[in-house]
């Protein structure tokens, strides 16, 4: 029945497909922001251990759940164990996409609205602290930047995997890399950057709580884009001809490596240009600027970084549509432009109250976080954890760990899963992500 699936025209059409949703506003907004709020490098110790030892692990998974299915997140459950609850789990998927798109867009409006800013100048001096400010608390500017961006995003989700999501995604990541390495530099010799480069690289344990390991789990599912099914979504256009291994391995690696490029551009600055490496989701939007204007042709530079930063946040944004749309196509007929449009008008509704919680409802907490963190908390922090760890409970002892490593290993690749893959899978993820989550909500609720 599925025979026919659209698949991947080429090997890099999944690297780069997959690279494309894992490298996003994930990256380097949400990376530099929740580094700073949990300071720093002990953070970033933790968040790089949960790559290798969940991160990795849990991508070959769910790439492997998608080919062997050839479905979206619930027909793959349903696929795999016929008549069981499991599909459950990849409606908790298609939840998240929900709920993480809502907000990703409003985010991704401030980054289109910063390209825009750079073309007006960033001048020496500035500050971009108010600068932000003044922009999120608005009421139309930043609603109609969100608008846009979901147009965006549904139109090319409307037109298709190959022809709207491959063609995309192709050319713009590695300029984006070379702009960050760039931004490194001028950073890094900004006189005073080095406390910024120490509280990025010398690790302060004792500031470690439970919330920490959450919040570095969280991150890394959030980062790679695991845990709501957007990699068995894109695995399901992956041909039988393609190792998963070292496919996983690239995303993998590709993405922690932005990540960790741009926090050397950011973490210096902040200290060099004296703002708060805690200021919470606007750390890039005040430190950037502040780069850009330490630059010759700064603005021009700018311009070009927001512009791609968007593209990388567009490139995300459509896996997480396509698992909402994959879900409808697939469970519902639904023809897929019809989808397309409907789920994103739905989800630019959605994702309202999270820009208006910075202005008219600037009073309105939801246990004590503004909306937009809110959001950002229950998707990454809970929904993608244990949407994460049930998948894991799911390959390990339903599926069977054996059957995955097969999966994974054939065509075999450079990179061998071996049996520790059964061991990661079957208990330590799925007990390390259940004992790190009560214990911090034990923590914030206690
Ligand atoms: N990985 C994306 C980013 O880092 C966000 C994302 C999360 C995309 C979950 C798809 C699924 O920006």
């Amino acid at each position: 029945m599925n025979g026919a699936r659209e698949k991947w025209t080429s090997k890099v059409g999944f690297v780069l497909a997959a690279a494309g949703s894992a490298v996003g506003l994930g990256n380097i907004w949400r990376f530099s922001y929740v580094t700073g709020t949990n300071g720093g490098a002990a953070f970033v110790v933790i968040y790089l251990i949960a790559i290798i030892l969940i991160g990795y692990p849990m991508m070959v998974t769910e790439v492997a759940i998608g080919r062997k299915s050839e479905r979206n997140p619930v027909g793959a459950f349903k696929a795999l164990a016929p008549n069981t609850p499991w599909y459950i789990v990849g409606g908790l998927g298609v939840f998240s996409g929900f709920v993480i798109l809502a907000f990703y867009s409003v985010v991704a409006g401030w980054s289109v609205a910063y390209i825009f800013k750079a073309i007006a100048g960033f001048a020496p001096g500035t500050d971009f602290a108010d600068v932000f400010v003044g922009h999120i608390t608005g009421t139309a500017v930043p609603i109609i930047w969100h608008a846009v961006f979901m147009v965006l995003t549904f139109a090319i989700i409307a037109a298709g995997v190959v022809k709207g999501i491959q063609r995309w995604v192709k050319i713009l990541m590695p300029v984006l890399v070379v702009l960050l390495i760039v931004m490194v530099f001028r950073a890094i010799t900004l006189p005073g950057a080095g406390e910024g480069v120490a509280f990025y690289l010398a690790p302060r344990f004792e500031e470690v709580t439970a919330g920490t390991f959450l919040a570095a789990i969280g991150q890394a599912f959030f980062t790679l884009s695991l845990g709501m099914g957007a990699m068995i979504t894109y695995g399901s256009y992956l041909s039988n001809k393609e190792n998963i291994a070292d496919n996983g391995g690239w995303v993998v690696g590709l993405d922690t490596a932005i990540a960790l490029i741009a926090g050397f551009a950011i973490f210096p600055a902040v200290f060099a240009l004296g703002y708060d490496p805690a200021a919470g989701p606007g750390l890039v939007f005040i430190t950037l600027p502040a780069v850009f204007a330490e630059m010759p042709a700064g603005s021009l530079f700018g311009f070009i970084f927001f512009v791609l930063l968007s593209i990388a946040a567009l490139t995300s944004a459509i896996s997480l549509l396509e698992v909402v749309v994959a879900w409808l196509v697939d469970e519902k007929g639904w023809a897929r432009p019809k989808a397309a449009v409907a789920m994103g008008i739905a989800i630019f509704v959605i994702g309202l109250p999270t820009t208006l919680g910075f202005g008219v409802w600037g009073d309105v907490r939801i246990i004590g976080m503004e909306i937009l963190d809110f959001y950002d908390f229950l998707a990454s922090e809970l929904a993608l954890p244990i949407g994460g760890a049930l998948t894991a409970i799911f390959a390990g002892h339903v599926w069977k760990a054996r059957t995955v490593i097969d999966e994974t290993n054939n065509p075999p690749g450079a990179i061998k899963i071996g049996n520790w893959y059964g061991v990661l899978i079957k208990y330590l993820i799925p007990i390390a992500v259940f004992v790190v989550l009560i214990a911090t909500l034990i923590d914030f609720f206690g």
